[in-house]
């Protein structure tokens, strides 16, 4: 079988879909999907998203630097898909979904309380890079749902059933494949 050409364009699938909740200066709280996010650094922690300007959220992200990236699940793949399609400027989704807020910790925005982990974030550098602006920002606080610890105090994101996002479809997880370095790791012995 030969292969085929595409043109360039975003084929880096799959992808989370997470929905970012921010409060602009005059008090008013948004939220929308997005999955052009991704880890950026490990240590100083950053993550990146891209928005498009003419997005309600985005000057709200602009003017105050601020935002949470609220993790999605199997439950919550429906508010995913509405906040994705309804934008803030003719809609209250939050009344319309009934999303539940919660203040977050180290940011001055709203959060999902639904959310199984909930990443506060500060704005270091926007890149304006074409149809979308890229936020690099510091991770500032971190918050998990206790439900999806275990009692050696170790957190378990795949209980919360997360989503991903692949070619304009959601999916669950499926089934696990190996854990990180298990294709060096020696078998244990049986005595
Ligand atoms: C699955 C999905 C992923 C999306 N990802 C992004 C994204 O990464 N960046 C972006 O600017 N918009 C993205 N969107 C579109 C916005 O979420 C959408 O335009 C939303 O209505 C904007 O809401 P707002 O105007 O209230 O901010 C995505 C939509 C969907 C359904």
């Amino acid at each position: 079988m030969g292969r085929i050409s595409f043109k360039p364009g975003n084929m880096l699938y799959p992808l989370p879909a997470v929905l970012v909740t921010s409060r602009d200066a005059s008090g008013r709280d948004h939220i929308f999907t997005v999955a052009w996010a991704g880890t950026v650094c490990t240590n100083p922690p950053m993550l990146s998203i891209s928005v498009r300007p003419g997005r309600a959220s985005y000057p709200a992200i602009r003017q105050t630097g601020e935002f949470v990236v609220n993790l999605t699940t199997k439950k919550m793949v429906g508010d995913v898909d509405y906040c994705g399609v309804r934008s803030g400027r003719e809609h209250d989704k939050w009344t319309e979904r009934g999303l539940e807020k919660m203040e977050a910790s180290k940011v001055n925005c709203p959060a999902l309380a639904a959310s199984p982990v909930q990443i506060e974030c500060k704005v270091r550098e926007i890149l304006e890079l074409g149809s979308h602006h890229m936020f690099v920002a510091d991770v500032v606080h971190v918050s998990v749902d206790e439900a999806y610890m275990d009692e050696k105090n170790r957190f378990h994101l795949e209980k919360a059933d997360p989503i991903v996002y692949s070619h304009g479809t959601y999916f669950d997880l499926g089934k696990p494949l190996g854990t990180f370095g298990y294709s060096v790791r020696k078998k244990k012995r049986r005595s």
